[in-house]
């Protein structure tokens, strides 16, 4: 019976439940993403990822990096730090300058969107795999496996054009491989270690109930609010006792500004079926102590006069001042 909670889990988590899946984000990896407008038009946006919590942002204009975590630098010494920001910015320069230059040559037309990523990955047992690609309107384009580019079958003729002319720069690619072999997983220990107290923080969810736009005649939806927790991973279901409402729809986490996340679960009803019901919420932060939110009146109800009295409370004492000051107004008049 104990180990109930913990099969649940199980149940709920793709790839199912282990430690490693609350102990945060495993990979590092930098973005790219280049548009072109014209011939004379380019813009580059460039920032560092530990999965989808961005920790770094990129300054075009003066060519440096934006930390945006106290911890953000890992290890990397101020040294270290500036040369990857020459690396970059030579990098990031050169990048546009040489692929305005060879858009006649690859055929390419204006508008179009050049995407890479690039990074490292912790997997268990301590392995770490590094790895690379790149997109061309939002298309695979190629990749780097093993010090080779890999040419992806969507890039055509252009993709493998592309790898036989990048195999000819010798020093890009080794400082390619540099960065990813030796520099990321270093830089991707480290920053884990930095930091750890924020990325293996626990936050409580609040959750709240409301209902939604009705789905249809005599019908209701239910919708099941959770926000404010971390790590991402929560489970969230409507519930009629013990039994879980398969009709219950997840939306998108949603992020909070504060680096926390937001949930929704919404089921659709026949109005005469909303009492009874409940939504349950299981987070690594509760401690097994699942959140338990009944659908009843006496919550819409408690809402609707505490949104009736609120506003009387402050409305009636402003009226009230308004007149008195427009009386004694008058008055000295
Ligand atoms: C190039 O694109 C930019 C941004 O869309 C635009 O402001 C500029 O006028 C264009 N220049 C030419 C020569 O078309
Ligand atoms: C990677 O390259 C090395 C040296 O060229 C080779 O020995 C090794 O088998 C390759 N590994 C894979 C997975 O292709
Ligand atoms: C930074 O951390 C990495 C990984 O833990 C380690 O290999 C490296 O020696 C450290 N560098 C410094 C300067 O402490």
């Amino acid at each position: 019976m104990l180990h109930l909670p913990l099969v649940l889990l199980a149940a709920l988590f793709p790839g199912g439940v282990s430690q490693d899946d609350f102990q945060g984000p495993t990979s590092f990896h930098v973005i790219q993403i280049s548009s072109f407008a014209n011939s004379t038009w380019a813009k580059t946006q460039g920032s560092g990822w530990l999965e989808d919590l961005q920790i770094h942002g990129w300054n075009f204009d003066s060519g440096t990096a934006i930390f945006l975590k106290p911890w953000s630098k890992g290890n990397l010494t101020d040294e270290e730090v500036k040369e990857l920001e020459e690396i970059f910015r030579v990098y990031l320069f050169g990048f546009i300058g040489e692929v305005q230059e060879r858009v006649s040559e690859f055929q390419m037309e204006y508008p179009f969107e050049i995407q890479g990523i690039a990074g490292c990955e912790l997997h268990s047992g301590g392995a770490i795999v590094s790895f690379l690609r790149g997109a061309l309107g939002g298309m695979d384009f190629l990749s780097a496996s093993n010090n080779s580019c890999v040419p992806a079958p969507e890039g055509g003729k252009r993709a493998q054009k592309f790898c036989t002319l990048i195999l000819q720069y010798k020093g890009i690619c080794d400082t390619v491989e540099k960065l990813l072999l030796e520099t990321c997983p270093k830089y991707l220990l480290s920053v884990l270690e930095a930091g750890k107290a924020d990325l293996q923080r626990q936050v409580k969810p609040e959750a709240w109930l409301s209902s939604g736009p009705s789905p249809g005649p005599d019908h209701l939806q239910l919708v099941c609010h959770v926000s404010g927790f971390y790590p991402k991973p929560v489970w969230v279901m409507w519930m009629r006792g013990e039994q879980e409402q398969l009709g219950t729809q997840r939306g998108d986490f949603l992020p909070n500004a504060d680096g926390t996340w937001y949930l929704r679960a919404t089921l659709n009803v026949a109005a005469g079926e909303a009492s009874g019901l409940t939504c349950r919420v299981k987070h690594s932060s509760l401690g097994g102590q699942d959140i338990i939110l009944q659908w009843g009146h006496s919550i819409s109800i408690g809402l609707i006069i505490l949104a009736i009295i609120v506003p009387c409370l402050i409305f009636l004492p402003c009226l009230a001042i308004w007149f008195w000051r427009r009386w004694s107004y008058q008055d000295i008049q």
